[in-house]
């Protein structure tokens, strides 16, 4: 994929990333913070800690781009003080320096911030101790190229629309992420669509319809029965 990268501002303030090459922002255009914390946050991590009493929470994410997600749960994670264990898949990532522009340090604790953009390359080639209760690891291949022998509590699912990059949301994809979610972990995306609640039943989820993020009237949860 050839980046023809540029930073752009969404409708709540906060940046996101234009990829010219596949005509997609990396975030809602109404509103980066909002979607990163609505869809993943809430409706994944803050979902999940509520249904189970426990100080360790490991989260697998399928397009980790900028990491908003990651500093977002991160912090949710230091606040609660839950130790947090947290695996990006990202097949093209982004520069510290195109990271430094996205301005998200308004909303990360400065030392998460200075910590994650000092780590960040060494977190590219192994697992990185951030904050004292965070291990971060970017897994730096393709979706499919993913192993694991781990499986993980949570799934953010942020890949690029379907319209945009198909594969990335047919059975072979599905049904690999689905490997690594534990019974009783959680499936969460921004998007829903027949075909993808079909795939994720066939794959033994029970489906939740959930109030989207601005501009989307539905997102999708799943957990993993
Ligand atoms: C919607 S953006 C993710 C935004 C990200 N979660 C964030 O908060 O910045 C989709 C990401 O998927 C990555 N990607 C594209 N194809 C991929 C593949 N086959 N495997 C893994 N990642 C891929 C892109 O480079 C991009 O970073």
């Amino acid at each position: 994929m050839n980046h023809q990268l540029s930073i752009v501002t969404t409708a709540d303030g906060s940046k996101t990333i234009y990829n010219a090459q596949v005509g997609e922002l990396y975030h809602s255009r109404n509103g980066a913070l909002q979607e990163s914390l609505h869809v993943f946050v809430n409706a994944g991590l803050n979902y999940f800690l509520d249904q189970n009493d426990t100080k360790e929470v490991s989260i697998l994410e399928v397009g980790f781009g900028t990491g908003l997600n990651f500093l977002l749960s991160a912090d949710a994670c230091t606040t609660k003080q839950i130790n947090l264990t947290y695996t990006g898949i990202e097949a093209y990532p982004l520069t510290a320096q195109m990271m430094s522009q996205t301005g998200y340090d308004d909303y990360t604790p400065a030392e998460l911030w200075e910590s994650y953009l000092t780590h960040y390359p060494a977190a590219l080639a192994g697992s990185v101790n951030l904050n004292g209760n965070c291990q971060l690891q970017i897994a730096n291949c393709k979706l499919l190229d993913f192993q694991s022998g781990q499986q993980y509590d949570i799934v953010y699912f942020d890949a690029f629309a379907a319209s945009r990059q198909p594969e990335m949301w047919d059975q072979q994809a599905i049904s690999h992420v689905a490997g690594f979610v534990k019974p009783g972990g959680v499936f969460v995306t921004y998007a829903i669509t027949g075909n993808l609640k079909r795939m994720l039943k066939s794959l033994g989820f029970q489906i939740e319809k959930v109030p989207g993020a601005a501009g989307k009237r539905e997102m999708l949860r799943a957990i993993k029965l």
